[in-house]
């Protein structure tokens, strides 16, 4: 018989789970009850201190609903989300493809499908143009990838956080879009400069956050989802340049290359009398590690009823 102690009960648990046939169910497994309990003895937790621990995980799942996912959430503030983001990058088998951010809470499957120049937004104030090309990475245009955008109106709120619908409806689509590109790989569309906003601060999360002194804040961004067959599916997001929270974006989803600029008069934009936005993504080939979608559309992880 084995004598249990602080440091063989790591051993134990990892024979146990020796049984498990899938490999990698059993490499993720092992290297998390190593770590687990590695921070367990590292911060010496107490009973009291994993049962808050377990209130506030318990809380996270209660707080989840078809339109809003605090896990992701939670993740996303652990800079968890950018970690897993920034490895999948690292998998890409070509070099030079646009960089990954976040998914975020917010997406949503099954947005309407729009012409090309078309506005996202059902009550725009000050319009913009997006523009650009989905290329591969040497240059070469994609035509009829897939272009979806979502974000904020100009207020810094999604359609998902409208106040304006009867408890329980599903709310209206509003602020996203998915585009095709042309026979040339570009694309380009209308919208709103969105307002940078908070993330959701009314759950366990936002408390955790507000008990660090974090400003909780997201500098003003879009997103986009973008895919086109033989391509690996790019998951990212541009940011506004001047935008106060850059450099301390609460979910870490911002990175150099992913900041836009919007010019005034851009002889080159394809609609004229806007001001406008060029950027252009380049793919990566399709590899075999599936998608780059930290998350998902919070409807299909948590079913109605379900
Ligand atoms: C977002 O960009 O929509 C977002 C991402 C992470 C947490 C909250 C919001
Ligand atoms: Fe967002």
């Amino acid at each position: 018989m084995r004598a249990i102690d602080h440091n063989t009960i790591t051993d134990a648990a990892i024979e146990q789970m020796s049984t498990t046939p899938d490999p990698r169910l059993k490499q993720i497994m092992e290297s998390l009850v190593r770590h687990l309990h590695s921070f367990a003895r590292e911060v010496d937790l107490t009973p009291d201190e994993w049962l808050k621990g377990i209130t506030f995980l318990t809380e996270v799942g209660q707080k989840c609903t078809p339109f809003r996912q605090e896990f992701i959430l939670l993740s996303d503030t652990l800079g968890f989300s950018s970690l897993i983001n920034q490895l999948h990058d690292r998998r890409a088998t070509e070099t030079g493809n646009t960089k990954t951010s976040l998914l975020g809470p917010f997406y949503r499957q099954d947005s309407p499908e729009l012409p090309l120049g078309e506005c996202i937004v059902k009550t725009p104030r000050q319009q913009v143009v997006i523009y650009g090309k989905v290329t591969d990475v040497n240059g070469k245009g994609i035509p009829k990838a897939s272009v979806e955008v979502w974000q904020t109106d100009e207020d810094g709120a999604y359609d998902l956080q409208k106040e304006s619908q009867a408890p329980g409806a599903v709310p209206e689509m509003d602020m996203r879009g998915r585009f095709r590109t042309d026979a040339n790989g570009n694309y380009y569309l209308r919208t709103v400069v969105p307002l940078g906003y908070p993330i959701p601060m009314d759950g366990p999360v936002g408390a955790l956050v507000t008990a660090q002194k974090r400003h909780g804040f997201r500098p003003s961004h879009i997103h986009f989802l973008i895919g086109a067959p033989g391509y690996r599916e790019l998951v990212t997001a541009l940011y506004t340049r001047g935008d106060e929270h850059l450099e301390s974006d609460t979910v870490f989803g911002v990175t150099d290359s992913l900041v836009m600029d919007v010019k005034q008069d851009d002889p080159n934009s394809p609609m004229k009398g806007y001001p406008s936005i060029r950027y252009d993504f380049a793919l990566a080939l399709a590899a075999k590690d599936g998608s780059g979608r930290v998350g998902a559309d919070p409807s299909q992880i948590t079913k109605v009823g379900a």
